[in-house]
């Protein structure tokens, strides 16, 4: 008689990113849902990010004897064991009231590190204090008139951040109109069905019951959310049209380690951000959130890469959401790539261990596609491992 061996689970384990996209959905009410998943006005960036992908094919070779490709890189002299950060995002307490620190942590344990945003539902004090390793600071400048970006900078310092990442694309919030026709804004509508929807999603409701975590923490004193509608008002002047890269020179002056540009996607910016010593470039539409009808960041990359990859370090994101999509970007010119809905999906499905999962699918995926095209390293992928799909 044939045996068989049950695992008993309440449900099978996610496989894919898309299987956390299908279950966060599930799990978080429309309006933080709209937050966190759509993009600015017709949505063609945010589409073109992925197709981007399709465009290109893998280049298969056979018979190399490659068993264990190795993922290891570096990043602004960071060592991580695969070339995938976590991008910025802010607000991750509307994915899930352990936001950021689990962020952070879920990084770590998989051997990399997270962007953690100004805009973050922890300060930058609580997400250095919950992490075990040094993670990355990305800075919205302060409000006109305000020192409160140089407060930023020096916080982040003391803070033991290891390296500073600046925003460049935002003079203006993006019109993401999906976001606010679900009644997300700088002060969210509340209909009672809003209301009803939060009510039936009841552990992302006791979430935010008990951790009130769906402001932006730098913005607010040390009394917490009482101060809320004001730091949210205040978040909203984050936005500043007036910035010259003048601006990001000091920046860079006051930060002493690794510095970052992020929102490159002109050859020319590209130039003036290597110039003034950015260590990294992010080639970044801010995931369709921003200037709708931007290119899709994969095809702006190969023409920044062929103007600065031999002077600074390239990280792109924007549509990554397979291993393959990873190997197609170092392909084209990225040292690495970051992911930021992806691992809001793993946030807001399982907390801590969904984000760890998001981990460990896409380097599972890395591994399986580099042995399948017979590439010993991340190190050794190139332009000639892509095809130009028929
Ligand atoms: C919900 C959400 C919030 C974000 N917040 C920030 C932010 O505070 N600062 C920032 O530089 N980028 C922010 N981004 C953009 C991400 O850093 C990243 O560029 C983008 O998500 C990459 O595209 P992907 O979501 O397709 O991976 C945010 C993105 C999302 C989805």
């Amino acid at each position: 008689m044939p045996t068989f061996a049950y695992r008993l689970r309440a449900a099978p384990q996610p496989t894919s990113v898309e299987d956390y996209r299908r279950r966060a959905r599930r799990r978080v009410p429309r309006m933080a849902w709209a937050y966190i998943d759509r993009g600015a006005e017709t949505e063609a960036t945010l589409a073109a990010n992925r197709s981007a992908f399709a465009r290109w094919s893998l280049r298969q070779r056979v018979l190399t004897g490659v068993e264990s490709p190795r993922l290891g890189t570096e990043v602004v002299g960071v060592p991580l064991s695969m070339p995938i950060l976590l991008a910025p995002t802010g607000l991750s307490g509307l994915a899930h009231a352990s936001g950021e620190p689990a962020l952070a942590r879920a990084a770590e344990r998989a051997g990399t590190r997270a962007v953690v945003s100004t805009a973050a539902s922890y300060s930058i004090e609580e997400v250095a204090a919950a992490a075990g390793e040094r993670h990355f600071f990305q800075l919205y400048p302060g409000p006109a008139g305000t020192d409160l970006t140089e407060r930023f900078i020096d916080r982040a310092r003391e803070a033991g951040y290891a390296g500073l990442m600046v925003t460049v694309d935002s003079p203006a919030i993006g019109n993401r109109e999906a976001e606010r026709r679900a009644g997300m804004g700088a002060q969210p509508v509340l209909t009672p069905a809003a209301v009803l929807d939060a009510l039936i999603r009841p552990a992302w409701t006791l979430g935010y019951l008990r951790e009130g975590r769906v402001v932006a923490r730098n913005f607010v004193d040390a009394s917490g959310a009482r101060a809320g509608v004001e730091a949210v008002k205040q978040h909203t002047k984050v936005v500043r049209p007036d910035m010259v890269w003048d601006d990001v020179a000091r920046m860079r002056e006051r930060w002493d380690g690794p510095f970052m540009v992020k929102g490159i996607l002109d050859p020319d910016d590209a130039e003036k951000a290597t110039a003034l010593g950015a260590d990294a470039i992010v080639v970044s539409n801010h995931g369709g959130r921003q200037l709708d009808g931007a290119p899709a960041t994969l095809d702006a990359l190969p023409a920044i890469a062929a103007r600065v990859a031999d002077r600074t370090t390239l990280i792109l994101d924007g549509g990554i959401r397979r291993g393959t999509d990873v190997v197609k970007a170092l392909c084209l010119g990225a040292d690495a790539v970051m992911i930021g809905r992806p691992a809001l999906y793993g946030l807001a499905t399982a907390g801590q261990s969904g984000v760890e999962g998001v981990l460990e699918i896409l380097r599972t995926e890395l591994v399986t596609t580099l042995t399948l095209m017979g590439v010993p390293s991340v190190a050794a992928l190139g332009r000639a491992h892509l095809l130009p799909a028929a």
